[in-house]
């Protein structure tokens, strides 16, 4: 499927599951380079709604053990991030002593990992790390420092593969950008 409609709006394919997988991959050679030799608790903790296909995709590539957890965080209306972070569901487990590594799906404005970091530094982590499949560093000016970066991408919005528009798209086994 090259275009899909959602709304008023026509996205096209951008990243299809195969870059999706090569991508996945690389980054999780990467964590997992950096955590194989940690002795102490380690977690995941994704950011619902968007990064739940991204992390059950790295998950299974990542060769070390550790717990999954999920946070839910709420900032975008539509296409417009609105700046306005609600921390809506919080990790349910006790964070403190363990090395963290939070996991998003797409850090825009990088407002939201920016809240979500120090929410979870208040409680006394071992460490904590960042990993978004993709990032929008001309938004952010790189003010945010990702740990694990999948994919730089421009300023356009883009829905699949966890991501959404208005709630929909998030099964799309490719990433589909805006055609503006
Ligand atoms: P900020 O601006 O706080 O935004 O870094 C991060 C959150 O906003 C969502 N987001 C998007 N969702 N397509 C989407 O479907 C996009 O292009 C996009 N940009 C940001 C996303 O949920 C992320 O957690
Ligand atoms: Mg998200």
């Amino acid at each position: 499927m090259e275009i899909v409609n959602y709304f008023d709006k026509t996205f096209e394919l951008f990243l299809s599951s195969y870059q999706l997988d090569e991508i996945v991959k690389t980054l999780a050679e990467d964590i997992n380079k950096q955590y194989e030799n940690v002795q102490e608790d380690i977690i995941l903790v994704g950011i619902l709604n968007g990064s739940f296909v991204f992390i059950s995709d790295l998950v299974r590539k990542l060769s070390f053990e550790f717990e999954v957890e999920f946070a839910k965080l709420k900032s975008y209306d539509g296409t417009e991030s609105t700046g306005d972070i609600d921390i809506v569901l919080d990790v349910p487990v006790s964070i403190e002593g363990k090395h963290i590594i939070i996991i998003e799906d797409i850090v825009d404005t990088g407002l939201t990992i920016e809240e979500f970091i120090n929410n979870v530094k208040r409680k006394n982590p071992l460490s904590v790390k960042t990993c978004t499949l993709l990032s929008k560093p001309e938004v952010h000016n790189d003010i945010i420092d990702i740990d694990f970066v999948g994919l730089e991408i421009s300023p356009e919005f883009v829905i699949g593969y966890g991501l959404d528009i208005n709630g929909l798209g998030r099964q799309l086994s490719g990433v589909y950008r805006l055609v503006t």
